[in-house]
């Protein structure tokens, strides 16, 4: 079903000024609806207290609301229980109580793609210098795909983890995950994926893929900063140690000793973010009504036309694939001599268009394929629109003629 962006769009407070920008940097972050937006101030306004401590009414309909919250989002992930379900900051923190966890030691093999978020890269590096970890990356195809054969190489009983960007925020691309995952299994190797870009545009059935780990963030799919999830099988919970350590992750301390407090508590060390949990999963019912098969479909049909319009811009080079339905809603190019942070800062000053510039904090790639400056990269989502797409076809094309001039 084609999606009704002018419905869409008045629930976005900052699209219904009289000047509303082209909001261009969803892969960073999106926009929040104001569904999101009450559901955070209800909080603060009607029951500003504390989950799972204080027995008062205040703190109970926190508890209920907290609770719900990851019953909706469990749901919303198809995970077997709200229990593996654990409310972090971000992808980032998700990634780090597997990577701290886990225990892996000198030998153990921890594979990735080339081209993971520094989030998914420096703890493997961490691990490799302070434990002896041996980090082994997966390069990709020419085109940039994801080179199954060379996987299936470089898998061995070695091979502890698989932790790889589900989708990539660098171009969009998406791995073949359940077969990536499926090997992996074969070898009794575990598979954790950075799943912050594909949470909130393709439908993710965490049961279906038989993932052993899965990390994202609310900021990317119209919720709150500042809250994500980790999504573990509960055995394997269960067998991490956790590193954020104090309160109400313990049910009972002597001087010297502790009894840990079960799931999802265990992981849930100190006062949460209780509004971000419960934005977080205002969020996921939004993108519910919109039907995440149709917000997958929008986006491609907004890149194919991104694509087609700037493909014959001299120099302009795309990073990824080059068909746009396998690059969800990225654009990610670079412009032969003129620098991403340029473009798009005039883009900025002459349109109002919002693109990020740069690594994107996936500088290894970058570095690898000796683009120090990184590309400029558009990112769609649910409330942009074709016209939209128009207006930057149009101004990129200028803006490129005018630095060939200058
Ligand atoms: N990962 C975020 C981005 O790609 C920060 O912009």
């Amino acid at each position: 079903m084609a999606l009704n962006t002018d419905k869409i769009r008045e629930n976005f407070p900052i699209l219904n000024s009289s000047k509303p920008p082209v909001y261009f940097d969803s892969a960073c972050m999106t926009l929040r609806p104001q569904q999101v937006i009450d559901k955070i101030s209800e909080y603060y306004i009607k029951y500003p207290g504390c989950a799972g401590r204080s027995i008062h009414s205040i703190a109970r309909k926190v508890t209920e609301n907290y609770n719900g919250a990851r019953l909706n989002i469990q749901k919303f992930f198809n995970a077997p229980t709200s229990e593996e379900v654990i409310f972090t900051r971000n992808t980032t923190e998700a990634i780090n109580i597997v990577s701290c966890g886990l225990g892996l030691k000198k030998g153990d093999v921890v594979l990735t793609t080339d081209r993971e978020h520094n989030s998914n890269l420096m703890p493997w590096i961490m691990l490799s210098e302070r434990e002896g970890v041996n980090h082994k990356v997966v390069e990709s195809k020419r085109d940039n795909t994801f080179d199954l054969e060379r996987f299936e190489d470089m898998i061995t009983r070695d091979v502890k983890l698989v932790s790889m960007v589900h989708t990539s925020n660098l171009d969009g691309y998406t791995i073949p995950a359940e077969k990536i995952i499926k090997i992996a299994h074969d070898y009794g190797a575990l598979v954790m994926l950075d799943g912050a870009q594909s949470a909130p545009h393709t439908k993710v059935d965490l049961k279906k893929l038989d993932v052993d780990f899965f990390a994202c963030s609310g900021h990317k799919m119209l919720g709150p900063s500042g809250i994500g999830m980790l999504y573990g099988k509960k055995d394997l919970l269960l067998r991490l140690n956790p590193y954020n350590v104090g309160g109400d992750m313990v049910i009972d301390t002597t001087y010297s000793d502790y009894k840990l407090s079960g799931l999802p508590e265990r992981f849930e060390a100190g006062l949460q973010d209780y509004a971000g949990a419960i934005g977080f999963s205002a969020a996921c019912d939004y993108i519910k009504g919109v039907g995440i098969e149709n917000v997958s479909r929008h986006e491609q049909s907004l890149n194919k036309l991104m694509t087609e319009g700037v493909k014959d811009i001299p120099g302009l080079e795309i990073i990824g694939p080059a068909d746009a339905s396998s690059r969800g809603g990225i654009l990610s190019f670079s412009v032969e001599g003129i620098s991403p942070h340029d473009i798009v800062m005039l883009l900025d000053q002459s349109s109002s268009i919002m693109m990020r510039s740069g690594a994107h904090c996936v500088h290894s790639w970058f570095n690898a394929h000796n683009l120090p400056n990184g590309s400029a990269r558009a990112s769609v989502y649910i409330y942009n629109t074709k016209d939209e797409v128009k207006v930057f076809v149009d101004a990129l094309g200028k803006v490129v003629d005018f630095f060939r001039k200058s």
